[in-house]
C-alpha cells in the first residue's frame, strides 16, 4: 500500500524565526495520520525546522544539494552536510532549478544518486512547460526526464525516490491541472516507471502532484488513484492552508 505523501515547497521565502513560528503555529493543530508531512525550506531555515519539528514525525526537506561530498564549489551544501544536520529529503530537479540556474538531466541524474548514496531521500520533479503542452509533447517530454533521471539507479534505491510531476504552467499561475489532467500524467509516470523496473516497483512508488494545489482543490486531486501525494508551493506558506491541506 502506497502511504500519501504531502510536502510543502517553501521556495525563498522564511527567514529562520518566520519558520520558527510557522513551526509553532502548524503543530498546534497538526493532527499525525497515516499521511507523510514535510516541509522543504531554504538552507538557512532547515536546523530550526529539525528541532521544531522533532517527535512530531514532520520531515525536513532541503530544495537542492551539489552532486559532490565536498570540494571547490562556493555557493554549494551537499547531501551529507544536510543529513548531518537532521534533514530527510531534498527536492532535486525542480523546475525552477531547471529553468533558473540551467540543471539538467545528466546533474539531476548525478544528485539523485548522491542523495541515495548518503542517505537523503529525494523528491524528483518532472513536468512540461505550455508550450510542450500545447503542441501535445507532454508525455514524451516527461518519459524522457523521467528516464534520464532513473539512469543507472537500482530498483531498491528507486523506490525511496517520490517524483512530482508538477506541469510548469500550473505552478504559482493559480491554473490547477483538472483532476483528470493530472491523474493522466501521474498515471504516465507510474506507466514509464513500470517500463523501467516492473510493475511490483512501480505500484510502490510515490507521485505526487504539484501545480497550485490549494485547501480547495487537495482532496479532488489526491482521491485520483494515481496521485499519491501533493508538492505545495503557495499554500504552504501558510499554517491554516497547508494544515487544510495535510488533513485532506
Ligand atoms: P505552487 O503551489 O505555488 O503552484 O508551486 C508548486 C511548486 O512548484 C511546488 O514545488
Amino acid at each position: 500500500m502506497r502511504i500519501p505523501f504531502i510536502a510543502g515547497n517553501w521556495k525563498m521565502y522564511k527567514t529562520p524565526k518566520e519558520a520558527k513560528a510557522f513551526a509553532e503555529e502548524f503543530k498546534k493543530s497538526y493532527e499525525a495520520s497515516s499521511v507523510k508531512v514535510a516541509i522543504a525550506a531554504p538552507f538557512v531555515d532547515l536546523e530550526t525546522l529539525v528541532k521544531a519539528f522533532k517527535g512530531t514525525g514532520i520531515g525536513v526537506a532541503a530544495q537542492n544539494m551539489h552532486w559532490e561530498s565536498e570540494g571547490a564549489y562556493t555557493g554549494e551544501v551537499s547531501a551529507e552536510m544536510l543529513k548531518s544536520i537532521g534533514v530527510t529529503y531534498c527536492i532535486i530537479g525542480h523546475s525552477e532549478r531547471r529553468q533558473y540556474f540551467k540543471e539538467t538531466d545528466a546533474t539531476v541524474n548525478k544528485k539523485l544518486k548522491k542523495a541515495l548514496a548518503a542517505g537523503l531521500l529525494p523528491i524528483l520533479c518532472v513536468g512540461e512547460n505550455l508550450k510542450t503542452r500545447e503542441a501535445g509533447g507532454e508525455k514524451e517530454f516527461v518519459e524522457k526526464q523521467t528516464v534520464a533521471a532513473f539512469k543507472g539507479i537500482s530498483a531498491e534505491d528507486a523506490k525511496k525516490i517520490t517524483i512530482a510531476y508538477e506541469p510548469i504552467w500550473a505552478i504559482g499561475t493559480g491554473k490547477t491541472a483538472t483532476p483528470k489532467q493530472a491523474q493522466d500524467m501521474c498515471a504516465f509516470v507510474r506507466k514509464t516507471l513500470k517500463k523501467i523496473y516492473g510493475s511490483e516497483v512501480s505500484e510502490e512508488m510515490i507521485i505526487q502532484y504539484g501545480g497550485s494545489v490549494k485547501p480547495a482543490n487537495a482532496s479532488e486531486l489526491m482521491n485520483m488513484p494515481d496521485i499519491d501525494g501533493a508538492l505545495v508551493g503557495g499554500a504552504s506558506l501558510k499554517p491554516g492552508d497547508f494544515l487544510e491541506i495535510v488533513h485532506f
